[in-house]
């Protein structure tokens, strides 16, 4: 890998040839300030040296989510929602254990993460009430924002709903990142977007929906909260958008003109791209960059019009704006594709699967031989759709039969798919081999995933 630093995008933000009201929903008052303060989840920042040790629990709770009323909600760690963000270092050896305290089976899956098959928490590796799981993997990959979440057939979204989710972030010595916003809470700020419902006494109501498009709820929160704005420095500020919704796809964009995407779902960009909107369907990351030295600015959604109001504090030091290059990425070319599949996204039966056949735990869908680079064509026959792959990081080949935009040239886990939008794949499968417990691929419409739309591979030593 070749890291070099020259330059800066500063620039990029002096650019005045873009109008900042094209791109404000006409609902939003601007002038109106924010409600209530981000809730960030706590770090949890593991010792330098040794095996990093992490305890999570998830049991119920209660949150107030902005109306002043207590919402039932279940959580991690006694959290009032969500979970603690996890610092994973690349190259170190993570150990997790997860104890479950609700009265139901849960999961934990590590989003994007090349770990065994074992320590994936899919579906196979259920933790029954009052159980304790324990994940134990080396972290192979390099700096990227990850997230974990239940993965219990049937019941992914509803736990996700009510409020178990949380970030991770992996960071690495990647000296061409060295000096751009981290520290966490102040200017590198996770932001999980998550829609939600709300009964009239102020209470969460779940529904699953087998519409093509899932649920989508009439109300947004981020990391938890309604309306939120955050206290940052006056200069750039990272954000690392998460969207962990159950169904909803982000059309998102900034007051102040343009952003700066620098990461994808794995990791660093080439370069960094300067982005206008970023559309982000659901499981999807991406790490913007925006610029608060000339005042507040508001992160804005098409549907919703204000997402987050960041306030910028002069007194508060500033880092650095991202150089134009970020991260050497090996990009995977036709003649290394071993072989070929093709996913066609539809409904089945009275819910959703992909070719035809929705989830079944007892069936092994795909067998992928270890070490193959394989190329995977995903189309959709009806709906709105993600495809997500666990264990490995793909590059996207094409879009339509296009080579994809710059800002989708990196490393994804997770890609919006729909009619209107082929979208070819390529990922090598090297990272472990899964004779006992198969990996997953599915919608990330939780509701889709929930109704059948996922299938299992395994990876096996071949001929
Ligand atoms: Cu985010 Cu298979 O999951
Ligand atoms: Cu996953
Ligand atoms: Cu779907």
């Amino acid at each position: 890998m070749t890291l070099t630093a020259c330059g800066s995008t500063e620039d990029a933000f002096e650019n005045d040839g873009f109008v900042a009201d094209d791109v404000v929903p006409a609902e939003v008052d601007l002038a109106d300030p924010a409600a209530n303060e981000l809730m960030i989840p706590p770090l949890l920042e593991p010792a330098q040296d040794g095996v990093a040790r992490f305890d999570l629990s998830l049991g119920e709770s209660s949150h107030d989510f902005g109306s002043g009323v207590p919402a039932e909600t279940i959580s991690y760690n006694n959290q009032s929602i969500l979970g603690p963000t996890l610092l994973w270092r690349s190259g170190s050896d993570v150990e997790i254990s997860v104890t479950n305290d609700l009265d139901e089976g849960t999961t934990a899956h590590w989003h994007g993460a090349d770990v065994p098959a074992e320590d994936d928490g899919g579906p196979h590796s259920r933790i029954g009430p009052g159980q304790t799981w324990v994940a134990d993997f080396e972290v192979i990959q390099s700096a990227a924002t990850l997230w974990y979440h239940p993965h219990m057939m049937g019941t992914s979204a509803e736990q996700v709903f009510h409020g178990a989710a949380g970030m991770i972030i992996v960071e690495d010595d990647n000296p061409a990142a060295a000096g751009l916003p981290s520290t966490y809470g102040v200017d590198d700020i996770p932001v999980i977007l998550q829609d939600r419902e709300f009964t009239a006494d102020g209470q969460l109501s779940f529904e699953i929906d087998n519409d093509d498009d899932g649920d989508q709820n009439p109300d947004l929160t981020v990391n938890g909260t309604i309306d939120p704005y955050t206290t940052v420095p006056a200069g750039p500020v990272r954000l690392r958008l998460l969207n962990g919704s159950q169904a909803r796809v982000y059309e998102l964009s900034v007051d102040n003109g343009m952003m700066v995407k620098i990461a994808s779902d794995g990791g660093y960009l080439p370069s960094p791209v300067e982005l206008e909107t970023i559309t982000m369907g659901p499981g999807d990351r991406a790490e913007i960059i925006v610029d608060t030295s000339t005042g507040p600015v508001a992160l804005l959604d098409d549907d919703f019009g204000r997402v987050l109001q960041l306030r910028p504090d002069i007194s508060l030091p500033t880092a650095e704006f991202p150089p134009n290059q970020l991260a050497g990425i090996e990009v995977i070319d036709a003649e290394e594709i071993d072989s070929d599949r093709t996913f066609v996204m539809d409904e089945v039966g009275n819910g959703w699967g992909i070719n035809g056949d929705q989830m079944d735990m007892g069936r092994i869908d795909e067998t992928v031989r270890f070490g193959d680079t394989e190329r995977w064509t995903i189309t959709v026959e009806d709906g709105i759709h993600t495809f997500h792959v666990h264990q490995t990081q793909f590059q996207i080949l094409s879009i339509n039969g296009e080579p994809p935009p710059p800002e989708h040239a990196g490393w994804e886990d997770t890609v919006l798919v729909t009619e209107d939008r082929e979208v070819v794949i390529a990922a090598r499968f090297d990272g472990y081999t899964s004779p006992d417990i198969p990996y997953m691929f599915h919608c990330h419409i939780l509701d889709h995933e929930d109704l059948g739309m996922m299938g299992q591979f395994q990876v096996l030593d071949g001929p």
